[in-house]
C-alpha cells in the first residue's frame, strides 16, 4: 500500500454557510473561515473540504452552481478565496473544493440558453424527453428529493432530467463539450492550487442508455442500479484523471451514492486511476433502511462491525476508504449513534477514538469536535433545507403521516440538523453572527461552544486535539492490519491493529451500561495511549468500563 499524504491525513469539511459569519450578515462566509484556521490548525486537521462556495441561487445551499468559476457574493470575493487558500498553506494544511458535476443550476447561462429552444447550441448539455404518450413525464425516475425527475418545458414540449430539485438540471455527460466544461472548471482551481475535489454524487454521471423505468424495488435499490454505475462512468472517470487530476499533487474523494463494497474497487483501485479515495454510505445509513424519512432500523453494533469489516475486505491492499460518520447531509453524529445527553461527553469521545483507529482517511465534519447535536424544530416555517421541506408539503398532499410526525421525522432524520451554525461562545447567537443567522443556532449553544471547551483539559475538543495529534504520531493508526476481537460481542467494540513492530489493542464499550471485559492476559495500565475517561479500572485481565469509556492500548 502506497502511502501518501491524503491518506494520513485528516479531512474537516466546511459547511461555509454555517461555519463563521465574518460581516454579520447572518450568513457564513470565507473571511470568517480564515478567522479560524489558527483554531482548525491547533485541532491538527490537515484537509479543510469546503462545501460548495461558487455562484449559486441557493436553491439546494450550493449545491445548485450557476457559475464554476466564481465566489458566491454572499461568501465574499475571489481575492478572500486566494488568501484563505494561501493562509491555509502556510500553515501547513491543503484545501479541496466540492464539485458537483452530475448536475448545474437551472440559473447557469448553459441551462438558460438550453431552454430558448431545441436548436440551441446547449441543448444537448442537459437530457431532454419527449413527454410519455400521457403527456407525462417520459419515466417513473423520481428525484432523491421527492416527485418525478422529470420537469416540463412548455416553450418545447419536452421534459429535462433533475434526480435532484427541478433548479438542479443534470448535465449530459454524453456531450463531449460538458466534459470539457466541467475539466477546464477543475483545472481553473487545480492551477491556483486547490488540493483537490470531493465529487458530489459523482456515481451518478452516466445515464443508462434509454432511459428505463425503475422497477418497484426501494429507492436504495433504485439509486445503485437504475441511477448510478452507469455504462461509460468509468470511461468518464478515467478520462478525467488522465486529463486533469493526474497532472496535479491533488486528490479526488467520491461522494460514494450508489457504490457497494462489490464494486467500489471498480472506482478507486489504484490501477484503474480513476477516483483516489471515496466515502461510502453504508455507515451513514446503517439504521435507514430504504431512504430518509421512510422506515428505519435502530442501531446495532454487530452490524456496524461488519459493515467495516466487508468493506475493509473489499478494498484491501488496492483501494483506500475515507470514513465519515457525519456530514451535511445526515442528522448529528453524536445523536445517532452516541448519547447526546447523560453520556454526551464520553460517547463523542468514544465514537472518535473508533473513527480514528479504522482504516483509511479519517473525514470529520464541522462542530462534531465540540459534540453538537441535533436541533428541535418547533414549526415548518423554521425547516430550511429543501429535502425536508419537499417531503413535509408532499407529506400535507398525500397524507401519508400526521403533520406533527412529520416534523418529528424531519427533527429526527433532517438535513438542518447538521447545518445549524457552528457554536463558538456563549454570547448572542451562539457567536457565530450578532445578525439574525440564515438557520436557527441550536439553543444549547450556551452549554456546548467552544470557547467553554478550550480552557477545559477535559472537554470532546480536547480530547480531539490529543487524539489527532497521536494519530498522526502513529502509522498504526491508519495503515495497520486489523484482527477483530469477541466481533459478536453487540455491546462492545474490540480489535488490535498491528504495522510493522508496532500494535494497538481499542476497546469500546458501546452502551451505557458498565462492562467487564477479560483479556487474555494480564493487563498493564501502562499501556494506555488514549482513554476518554481519567482512570480505568483493572484488575488482573479484566478491565471494568465505564459507560461509553474507550481505550487504546499500546502494546509495544
Ligand atoms: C450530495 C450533497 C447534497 C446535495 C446533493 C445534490 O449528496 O452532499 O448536499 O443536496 O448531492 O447535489
Ligand atoms: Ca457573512
Amino acid at each position: 500500500m502506497e502511502l501518501s499524504w491524503f491518506k494520513k491525513g485528516t479531512i474537516y469539511q466546511i459547511y461555509p454557510r454555517s461555519f463563521n459569519d465574518s460581516n454579520n450578515d447572518g450568513i457564513g462566509d470565507l473571511r470568517g473561515i480564515i478567522e479560524k484556521l489558527d483554531y482548525l490548525q491547533g485541532l491538527h486537521v490537515d484537509i479543510l473540504w469546503l462545501s460548495p462556495i461558487f455562484c449559486s441561487p441557493n436553491d439546494d445551499n450550493g449545491y445548485d452552481i450557476s457559475d464554476y468559476c466564481a465566489i458566491m457574493p454572499e461568501f465574499g470575493t475571489m481575492e478572500d478565496f486566494d488568501e484563505l487558500l494561501q493562509k491555509t498553506h502556510d500553515r501547513g494544511m491543503r484545501l479541496i473544493l466540492d464539485l458537483v458535476a452530475n448536475h448545474c443550476s437551472d440559473e447557469h447561462l448553459w441551462f438558460k440558453e438550453a431552454k430558448k429552444s431545441k436548436d440551441n447550441s446547449f441543448r444537448n448539455y442537459f437530457h431532454w424527453r419527449k413527454p410519455a404518450a400521457d403527456g407525462g413525464p417520459p419515466n417513473n425516475w423520481k428525484s432523491f428529493f421527492g416527485g418525478s425527475a422529470w420537469e416540463y418545458d412548455s416553450t418545447s414540449g419536452e421534459y429535462y432530467l433533475h434526480l435532484f430539485t427541478k433548479k438542479q438540471p443534470d448535465l449530459n455527460w454524453e456531450n463531449p463539450k460538458v466534459r470539457e466544461e466541467i475539466y477546464d472548471a477543475m483545472r481553473f482551481w487545480l492551477d491556483k492550487g486547490v488540493d483537490g475535489f470531493r465529487m458530489d454524487v459523482i456515481p451518478l454521471i452516466s445515464k443508462r442508455d434509454g432511459y428505463p423505468d425503475a422497477p418497484d424495488v426501494g429507492f436504495r435499490k433504485i439509486i445503485e442500479d437504475v441511477y448510478a454505475n452507469g455504462p461509460r462512468l468509468h470511461e468518464y472517470l478515467r478520462e478525467m484523471n488522465e486529463k486533469v487530476v493526474s497532472h496535479y499533487d491533488a486528490f479526488s474523494l467520491a461522494e460514494g451514492v450508489g457504490i457497494n463494497h462489490n464494486n467500489a474497487g471498480l472506482y478507486i483501485n489504484c490501477d484503474r486511476k480513476e477516483l483516489n479515495m471515496l466515502y461510502h454510505f453504508d455507515v451513514l445509513e446503517c439504521t435507514i433502511v430504504n431512504g430518509k424519512f421512510e422506515e428505519d432500523s435502530p442501531f446495532d453494533l454487530v452490524n456496524l462491525k461488519s459493515i467495516f469489516k466487508r468493506w475493509r475486505d473489499a478494498v484491501h491492499e488496492k483501494g483506500w476508504l475515507a470514513n465519515a460518520m457525519g456530514n451535511h447531509d445526515f442528522a448529528r453524529m453524536i445523536s445517532r449513534f452516541g448519547d447526546d445527553k447523560q453520556y454526551w461527553s464520553a460517547s463523542a469521545k468514544m465514537l472518535l477514538i473508533m473513527q480514528s483507529t479504522q482504516n483509511g482517511t479519517l473525514n470529520l465534519y464541522q462542530g462534531d469536535e465540540i459534540g453538537m447535536t441535533n436541533i428541535v424544530l418547533e414549526s415548518v416555517g423554521e425547516i430550511k433545507d429543501v429535502q425536508s421541506l419537499n417531503f413535509y408539503n408532499e407529506n400535507l398532499e398525500t397524507k401519508r403521516y400526521p403533520k406533527e410526525l412529520a416534523l418529528e421525522m424531519i427533527n429526527k432524520e433532517g438535513r438542518d440538523n447538521a447545518r445549524t451554525p457552528v457554536q463558538w461562545n456563549d454570547e448572542i447567537n451562539g457567536g457565530f453572527s450578532i445578525a439574525n443567522p440564515w438557520l436557527k443556532v441550536n439553543p444549547n449553544y450556551l452549554d456546548i461552544n467552544v470557547k467553554k471547551q478550550d480552557k477545559d483539559p477535559d472537554s470532546i475538543l480536547n480530547f480531539y486535539r490529543g487524539l489527532l495529534k497521536i494519530r498522526k504520531e502513529h502509522d498504526v493508526f491508519v495503515y495497520g492490519d486489523f484482527e477483530e476481537i469477541e466481533f459478536n460481542n453487540p455491546n462492545m467494540y474490540i480489535y488490535n491493529k498491528m504495522l510493522g513492530n508496532d500494535k494497538i489493542t481499542v476497546i469500546l464499550n458501546f452502551g451505557s451500561s458498565v462492562i467487564y471485559y477479560k483479556s487474555s492476559g494480564e493487563i498493564d495500565k501502562s499501556t494506555i495511549l488514549v482513554n476518554n475517561y481519567e482512570t480505568l479500572s483493572v484488575e488482573n485481565d479484566t478491565m471494568r468500563l465505564q459507560p461509553y469509556q474507550g481505550v487504546v492500548l499500546k502494546m509495544n
